[in-house]
Order: structure tokens, then C-alpha cells, then sequence
């Protein structure tokens, strides 16, 4: 440091340059390095797994073990955005505390060994709201985002520097013998770039030297942008990224997002990417020279509170991902990948020695072999075929590829894993109501009033956002309408038709009062019309619209220009004298709602205000704060709320914020089968068509009290509170395959030596959840069943005897503990139990199923 101090007075204006060379020369002499084939950690290659895990997005007390299921999942790494707005909620006041604890979750994940890609941005898209940057921004004067503007490039800078001097501060950086290992300035701004022009090239190059200046002795990569300047690694973003190659001869070949699935809108099916593809795409990628594949995400979780994007970005942020959004093991991919992990582990001293050699195995297969000098050997066998097998012939051996596979063979000889050979455990999960626990509710109205301190008239609609500055999803536009009593309507009974034009997002329209009619956009297209016949009377009629925002986009340029809310025009047509213009009258506008001003959802708020009870609660009324008392139900289960009665609106536990709730917005979009073979994208394969695009709200258990919890619900549309439970989240069955000559890395052994020895007799493993055990043997089917699942049939081809494996093995049809952790009540699996069928026999496919507590 002292150095760099005493160059800057003797280079002058060329010390900046030096101070970029210093700092790319320390990070080459320090411990995380990088060369064409891999990242380097203390001088060696890593193949390097990693996952996305947002801290944020579950509580801290969840964070144990998410990390120690994404480290027996295989991961090497966690990879996290850093959200500004959660951290910076008003300018220059940060907030580091519960899940936003940046510094605690880091530390958890060097505890258990692993290492962290801190994705600092500050911009991160990622479908949280406004793509994390704080609205505040918006108000600095002559702001411009992401682009080459001084008020945007200083804030920038002062929170990417608090960051990585706070890492530095609790050396966390792996120069520091902490465990990030890597970061990451910007997000996708490639794409911007080259819509943008040169100032966008001009941000590049202050974005990444400002970066590099920081000298946090690791490396940076910019994702999605392929000019990202030296010594910046750029890395791809995409369901497959076999096809993409680094800037430069002598960087890795990085993938930053795999999409594990997708995420979920209000209104849109739930997306959901099968095991077999992403195995798939993970080897493809690797046998092309790839040494670092991170999953997007590994466990999504849940938006809580306001802190979905958009708009429309539902609260659950499940993603399909490895980990479920309660933090459950989803199965079949959490433990394929496994088993993916430990078969490309198995390679890795080959991956990171030499260039592949590909041969041509067929019309649509091909070998990708890595021969080390020193004898290491790895062979990758891929048929891109999406509909047929293949037998290929690869040393002196024949092969059987199933379509749209990879087979990886750590010796060039045996193969331990084929991506489209499942041999983990499927799970089918199922939510049960907790039944000793009936909801006894209160209601309260929201009034619709302009009287009030937050509220003020002007002529003239004003845009939303720059009027509530997203301090609520909830603004008032009020107006008078005066109707003569001549009006040829108040005779002939056509009323006038409303037309309302808003920028977006929702809107409910009341007349006198009374819920008139409601509109919506979608994430597609945000922008909606209202126009509807209104029942108005002869005198002042009242029209209030309360117009919502549904979390602001993430995604996109000029972030300072996005508007919502009424814009206008707002006209009535059929009067006598035709069309009346309202968008110029006096409107009065309040923002929030009144309960929002009382904190209603707080147990002190809550109790300011006189609730009524018994057969006096609404039912179907839309504006309604319902609140009901609760106790935490026994157990460790994963809980949720069922809300599939209800429309619109937000839900709190005990002053906590579980998100937005809208089962009310249905699901379109293509359901039905999905097969993994063939390239996905986001709307291949989905589920939920025409139900709720969410229809449970996770309720973190560590927000409940063992007695007395409050819920409190907003109501916008009106619904029936009394069809709300709490469900608990478990297996319901479980399954496994097992392919006669296609075994699976569990029947190979590693030697000490590193050989891999095999194979053994193909097995499988079921294992149960902690405090559950199988209960029955509910099919299997030595053949070729059908069916996933939960759901399956025997098929043309089935043995009588498929159940005698069972029989004669009597012992395996019994848990078996499998291990206990210390007397560690915090432990992953107390009691976890594991059923092992040996076989070897031709297909066989158990579901073993009603696992009871
Ligand atoms: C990427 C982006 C991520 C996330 C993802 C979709 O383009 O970098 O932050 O938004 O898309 O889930």
C-alpha cells in the first residue's frame, strides 16, 4: 500500500495506469489466478461447481443448511449477487443486519469449506425489484443509469467500494485467506452495450477499472459481455454454453448462469427444467474445455417482502432449483448433479491439463478425450441426437448412448454416469394441512378517503413511482365526476364507459365507492386500459382509482425514465355532450393505504384500530386487512400458506413480510408432457396451466413464536379468508431406477489410487426425510414401465416376479438409520433412514411411497 502511495507522487497523471498494472500484477502473485484452462487456487487448476444461493431470498437461519446441502450436492463454490437497495434503503444509511447479514452468510460458507463468487454488480437484474438499485437514486439530479454519467458513476463506485472494503475488512478475500475467490462488476451489460453505442463502451472501461483499482487480489468477470476489458474474465450466461469461448486465448471458459429452471410471473405457468437436460448441458459444456459452471439458481428461494422485480415477478422464486424454495432436497436433480459432480470429479486432473481431442464417434455423436502427459484420461461420449440411441464404438468397447446424452468415463474406459440415466432417488412432495390449527379471523375495512396527511390535489394525473417513490404498491387518484340530471343515461340506464389508460401495473376502479371493475397487465406488457360501463347518478359522483405497482422492472436501459400509474387519459363517453376529457381536471392522490399509515400489520398497529369478529367478518369484500392469531404447529416441516381462496393483495406474519399474494392471476401458458431431450428454453416445459400461478407462501419457521402469532392479509379484490391453512411440506414418495448395463457412479468404487474400480452390481438408494420412514412398497416394475413419480403404470413389457427383489431382501424393505450427527439437534438428518435394493435384474423402477412420520 505504502508503495502504490509513493508511486502516485512520482508517476503523476500516469499513476492510474500503474496503480491498473500493480493491481493486475498482485492478483497474478496472489493465491486465486487464472490461465486459458481454469481458474488457479494456490497454484492448482480447479474444475470448479458452483450455485447461486441468494442470502436474502431465505432467512439466516436457513443458511446452515442450505450451504451444507449445496456442499454434499458437490458444489466447490457459492455464488451471490450483492443487493444495494436492501443494503443502502436510504442514502448513506446501510443496513447489514438478519437477511441481509452479508458478512455472516460469507462466513458460513468459508465454515463449511467452500468458496464464494460475490457477484457485487451493484446492478443485478435478477429479477429482484428495480435490479437492486435503490430508488433513491432516480432522485439524484442528472442521474442516468449504467451509463457514462458522473452522479451514476459516483454512486456506483462509493457502494461497490464499501463492499469490497468491507470484505476486506473481515479479510474475506481469498488474498486474505478468506473464501471469495472471485467477483463480479456489472451484469449483462454486453447487450446494453450494443444497443446503446459509445458511452456505453466508455461506462465499460471505467466499470471494470474502477474495479480492478479496488485490488481485491482476485479476479473479476463481466458476464454476457464480450469486450470486457483486461484482465476481466468475460463468461457466458445461458441453458447451454458449450458454443461460447472467452475474449482472450488466455482466459477460462466461465459460465456464470446455467438456468436450472426459470422463474415464475404472476400469470404465467411455472417453468421447469428436467435433470436430464442441465446434466446434460453441464457435460457438454465441460468436455468442450469449460472449468467453471455455476447453477442459477441452486436454491431460489422466496421474494419476501417487496422485493420482487418486474413487474409481476411472483414471490415464490422457486426456479426449479436443486434445492427447493423451502430448502428441500428437490429430487431427482439435486442428486443427479450430484452424481454428475463426482463423475466430472473424477476427470479433473485430466480437464485441466489438456485440450480435448474430438473424433467423430457418428452422424451425431462424438468422443471428446483429455490423455495428460502424465496418463490421466478422460472420455466424454455425446450423442446430440434428440430421438434416437446410439451405439458407438470408442476403444475396443461398444457404448450405448441414450438421445440428448453424455457419458463420462474418468478412465476412457468405464462410463460411471450417462445424463440421461437418472440412478439418484426421485421424490414426489405433497403439502399436508395442519389440521389442530382452524384460523379464527377479524376484519377490518380500508377506508377509501382523500382525508388524510399523505394526501394533496393537483390538476392532472402524476406518474406513480415519482409519487410514492415505491415506498408502497398503493396510490389514490380521486376525482368528482358531476352528472347533470338531464343525462339521457339516467333514463335509458347505458351508462357512460370509464376509459382509464395506465402505464401499469394493476388497478381497481371504485365508483361511490363500491368496486366498479379491475385491470391488470403482465410481465409481457405491463401497460393496461380499464373501460367499463360505471353505474354514476345524477350530482358528484366520486371516482377513486387505486392503481398498484407489482415490483419495478429489472431489466432493460434508462432505468430513470420507467413510468407507472395513471398516465392518462382517463376519459367517460356517453354523456350528452359525448366524451368527457377527466385527465386535466383537480385529482387528489394518497399514498399508501390507510392501514399502511396505521401499521396494521404490526401486533401494536394491529391493535389501534377495532376489528370485528364472529359472522360480522367480511367475506368477499374487496379493501379488507383480515388478521387471525396462531400457534406454531410441531415440527421441523417446511411450512406454507394455502391462499388459493384469496385474490390479491400482501400477507405478514407477526410484522414480517411474506411477499404479495395473487392466486387469483392464473396461470396461462402450455402445459403437458416434456421430454429432456432437445434444446429447452424457458417455455418448453411447465405446469399449473390455467390454476394459481402461486398458490403457497412460504412461512419461514424461524418468523413463528412457539404461541400468539400474528397473520395479517390485505385483501385488494376480496376473497374468503376461511379457506386459508397452513400446510406442511413433505415427501410423499419415493423412487428410484436402476438400467440393466448402464450403472450409475454408486456402483463404481474409487481406489486410493484414484482408479476407479467397477462395475459393481447397479443398485439404488431410497432415502427417507428426517423423521420419516417407507411405509409400503406401493409398484415395481422390472420392464418398461411408464409414469413418473408418484404415478406409475406397468408397461408393455413387465416381470411377475419385479416385486421378488423385495421379498427375498426382506431386511431392505426396513429404514435403516443411516447416521447421527453429534446429538446436534441443529443436524441436517437426525434421523435420516436409507432403503438399498440390489438387483440385477433388467429395468427396475420402485416407488416406495407413504412415508409417515
Ligand atoms: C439473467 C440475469 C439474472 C437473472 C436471469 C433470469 O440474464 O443475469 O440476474 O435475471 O437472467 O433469471
Amino acid at each position: 500500500m505504502g508503495s502504490k502511495l509513493v508511486m502516485w507522487n512520482v508517476l503523476g497523471t500516469n499513476a492510474f495506469l500503474f496503480l491498473l498494472l500493480f493491481s493486475w500484477f498482485s492478483s497474478v502473485t496472489a493465491s486465486v489466478t487464472y490461465d486459458d484452462k481454469a481458474i488457479i487456487i494456490n497454484g492448482q487448476r480447479r474444475i470448479l461447481i458452483s450455485g447461486s444461493i441468494h442470502y436474502p431470498r431465505s432467512t439466516p437461519e436457513m443458511w446452515p443448511d442450505l450451504i451444507q446441502k449445496a456442499k454434499d450436492g458437490g458444489l466447490d463454490v457459492i455464488q451471490t449477487y450483492v443487493f444495494w437497495n436492501g443494503h443502502e434503503p436510504s442514502q448513506g444509511n446501510y443496513y447489514f443486519q438478519d437477511r441481509y447479514d452479508l458478512v455472516g452468510f460469507i462466513k458460513l460458507v468459508k465454515a463449511a469449506g467452500l468458496y464464494v463468487h460475490l457477484r457485487i454488480g451493484p446492478y443485478v437484474c435478477a429479477e429482484w425489484n428495480f435490479g437492486g438499485f435503490p430508488v433513491w437514486l432516480k432522485y439524484i439530479p442528472g442521474m442516468s443509469f449504467r451509463t457514462d454519467n458522473e452522479p451514476f458513476k459516483a454512486e456506483m463506485k462509493k457502494f461497490t467500494n464499501k463492499i469490497v472494503d468491507m470484505m476486506k475488512a473481515e479479510r474475506l478475500f481469498e488474498s486474505q485467506g478468506g473464501p471469495i475467490i472471485m467477483s463480479q462488476i456489472e451484469n449483462e451489460y454486453g447487450p446494453v452495450e450494443y444497443e446503446v453505442g459509445d458511452t456505453a463502451k466508455a461506462y465499460t472501461k471505467w466499470a471494470a477499472e474502477m474495479a480492478v483499482g479496488l485490488g481485491t487480489g482476485v479476479p473479476w468477470v463481466m458476464c454476457k459481455q464480450d469486450d470486457a476489458p483486461d484482465p476481466i474474465i468475460n463468461t457466458c450466461n445461458d441453458f447451454y454454453c458449450d458454443w461460447f469461448s472467452p475474449n482472450k486465448a488466455y482466459k477460462p471458459k466461465m459460465w456464470t448462469e446455467n438456468w436450472t429452471g426459470w422463474f415464475t410471473e404472476f400469470g404465467g405457468a411455472v417453468p421447469y427444467r428436467p435433470a436430464e437436460d442441465v446434466a446434460f448441458s453441464v457435460a457438454r459444456f465441460i468436455q468442450k474445455g469449460g472449468s467453471f459452471v455455476n447453477y442459477y439458481m441452486y436454491h431460489g428461494g422466496t421474494n419476501f417482502g417487496r422485493t420482487a422485480g418486474g413487474p409481476f415477478i411472483a414471490t415464490s422464486y422457486d426456479y426449479d432449483a436443486p434445492i427447493d424454495e423451502y430448502g428441500l432436497l428437490r429430487q431427482p436433480k439435486w442428486g443427479h448433479l450430484r452424481d454428475l459432480h463426482k463423475a466430472i470429479k473424477l476427470c479433473e486432473l485430466a480437464l485441466v491439463s489438456v485440450n480435448p481431442t474430438v473424433t467423430s464417434l457418428g452422424n451425431n455423436q462424438e468422443a471428446h478425450v483429455f490423455k495428460s502427459k502424465s496418463g490421466a484420461c478422460a472420455a466424454f461420449l455425446a450423442n446430440y441426437d434428440s430421438n434416437s440411441f446410439a451405439t458407438v464404438s470408442f476403444g475396443n468397447m461398444n457404448y450405448n448412448l441414450p438421445p440428448w446424452s453424455i457419458s463420462i468415463l474418468p478412465d476412457c474406459k468405464n462410463t460411471v454416469f450417462n445424463t440421461a440415466r437418472v440412478g439418484a432417488q426421485s421424490a414426489q412432495m405433497k403439502m399436508t394441512q395442519v389440521t389442530d390449527l382452524g384460523f379464527s379471523w377479524q376484519s377490518y375495512n380500508e377506508e377509501i378517503t382523500s382525508d388524510s396527511d399523505s394526501s394533496f390535489t393537483v390538476a392532472g394525473l402524476q406518474e406513480q413511482i415519482n409519487t410514492t417513490r415505491d415506498s408502497t404498491d398503493y396510490l389514490w387518484y380521486m376525482t368528482d365526476v358531476k352528472i347533470d340530471p338531464n343525462e339521457g343515461f339516467l333514463n335509458n340506464g347505458q351508462y357512460p364507459v370509464l376509459t382509464v389508460m395506465s402505464a401499469g401495473h394493476a388497478l381497481h376502479v371504485f365508483i361511490n365507492s363500491e368496486l366498479s371493475g379491475t385491470a391488470y397487465g403482465s410481465l409481457e406488457n405491463p401497460k393496461l386500459t380499464f373501460s367499463e360501463s360505471v353505474k354514476l347518478r345524477a350530482g358528484i359522483n366520486k371516482i377513486s382509482l387505486l392503481s398498484l405497482s407489482v415490483g419495478l422492472p429489472n431489466v432493460g436501459i434508462h432505468f430513470e425514465t420507467w413510468n407507472a400509474g395513471v398516465l392518462g387519459p382517463v376519459t367517460l363517453n356517453g354523456l350528452n355532450e359525448g366524451t368527457r376529457d377527466l385527465s386535466w381536471q383537480n385529482w387528489s392522490y394518497k399514498i399508501g393505504l390507510k392501514g399502511e399509515d396505521l401499521r396494521l400489520h404490526t401486533v401494536t398497529g394491529s391493535s389501534s384500530v377495532e376489528w370485528v369478529q364472529g359472522s360480522q367478518v367480511a367475506q368477499k369484500q374487496p379493501l379488507t386487512w383480515y388478521k387471525a392469531i396462531f400457534n406454531a404447529p410441531a415440527g421441523n416441516e417446511p411450512l406454507a400458506l394455502d391462499m388459493n381462496s384469496m385474490g390479491k393483495g400482501q400477507i405478514w406474519i407477526n410484522g414480517q413480510s411474506i411477499g404479495r399474494h395473487w392466486p387469483a392471476y392464473k396461470a396461462s401458458g402450455t402445459c403437458g408432457g416434456c421430454s429432456y431431450a432437445g434444446y429447452y428454453k424457458e417455455t418448453k416445459c411447465q405446469s399449473n396451466c390455467g390454476e394459481a400461478s402461486q398458490r403457497w407462501y412460504h412461512v419461514p419457521r424461524s418468523w413463528l413464536n412457539p404461541t400468539g402469532n400474528l397473520l395479517v392479509v390485505f385483501e385488494e379484490w376480496g376473497g374468503d379468508p376461511t379457506g386459508i391453512s397452513l400446510g406442511s411440506r413433505t415427501v410423499a414418495s419415493v423412487c428410484a431406477d436402476i438400467f440393466e448395463g448402464q450403472p450409475t457412479h454408486t456402483s463404481f468404487q474409487m481406489q486410493a489410487s484414484g482408479k476407479v474400480q467397477g462395475p459393481l452390481r447397479p443398485k439404488a438408494h431410497l432415502w427417507c426425510a428426517p423423521g420419516q420412514k417407507i411405509s409400503s412398497i406401493k409398484f415395481a416394475s422390472f420392464g418398461t414401465p411408464q409414469g413418473v413419480c408418484g404415478s406409475f403404470q406397468e408397461g408393455s413389457c413387465h416381470a411377475h416376479k419385479s416385486y421378488n427383489a423385495f421379498e427375498k431382501h426382506s431386511e431392505a424393505a426396513a429404514c435403516i438409520p443411516l447416521h447421527q450427527k453429534n446429538g446436534n439437534t441443529q443436524s441436517r438428518c437426525p434421523k435420516e433412514t436409507i432403503l438399498t435394493i440390489f438387483t440385477s435384474e433388467k429395468h427396475v423402477s420402485s416407488n416406495v411411497g407413504n412415508p409417515s412420520t
